[in-house]
């Protein structure tokens, strides 16, 4: 069974993570979301919060799951026999720091692979932070996140 891991923070999860998360779930038997749970930034939304919005969005893929994790991924993927990271490369500004990562991430434990996935030209401009500032500001979220967690988003900037 070959299983891979797509980890971030996904605060929230956009259409470009979805876009990367069925690309691979149609190359992987099996696909687990892995949202990290502690970051020294403040998100916006929970652990939990972000872990349900990331399993509204991806329901319709029977074989990808999602779990949150803490701690150093190539232990979240050891612990599920996941030998792959799946990561989505949206332009050259990603490259540097994912580059780093894959390398770090390889010298820890040598059997897991990283293995990118371009971005669908689509989304290259879409992240967590301009879907965070478009919905502060009341713009519209439609097409940039999954349909079924736009009222979860515009609710978190109502009071
Ligand atoms: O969506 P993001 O914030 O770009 O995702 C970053 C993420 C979760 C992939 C990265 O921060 C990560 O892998 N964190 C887990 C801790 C870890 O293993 N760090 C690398 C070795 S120090």
């Amino acid at each position: 069974m070959r299983i891979a891991v797509y980890p971030g923070s996904f605060d929230p999860i956009t259409n470009g993570h979805v876009d990367i998360i069925e690309r691979a779930s149609r190359v992987f038997d099996k696909v687990i979301v892995g949202v990290l749970r502690n970051r020294n930034k403040e998100p916006l939304f929970s652990a939990s919060e972000r872990v349900k919005l990331a399993e509204l969005a991806t329901e319709h893929l029977e074989n990808v799951s999602v779990e949150s994790f803490d701690g150093l991924l190539v232990e979240f993927a050891r612990q599920h026999k996941a030998a792959v990271i799946i990561k989505g490369l949206r332009t050259v500004n990603d490259f540097e720091y994912e580059f780093q990562m894959a390398l770090l991430n390889k010298s820890l434990d040598s059997e897991c692979e990283t293995m990118f996935m371009m971005t669908n030209s689509k989304y290259s401009y879409i992240s967590s932070s301009m879907v965070k500032e478009l919905a502060e500001y009341k713009g519209n979220l439609e097409g940039i996140v999954p349909s079924q967690i736009i009222q979860y988003i515009k609710d978190k900037y109502e009071h």
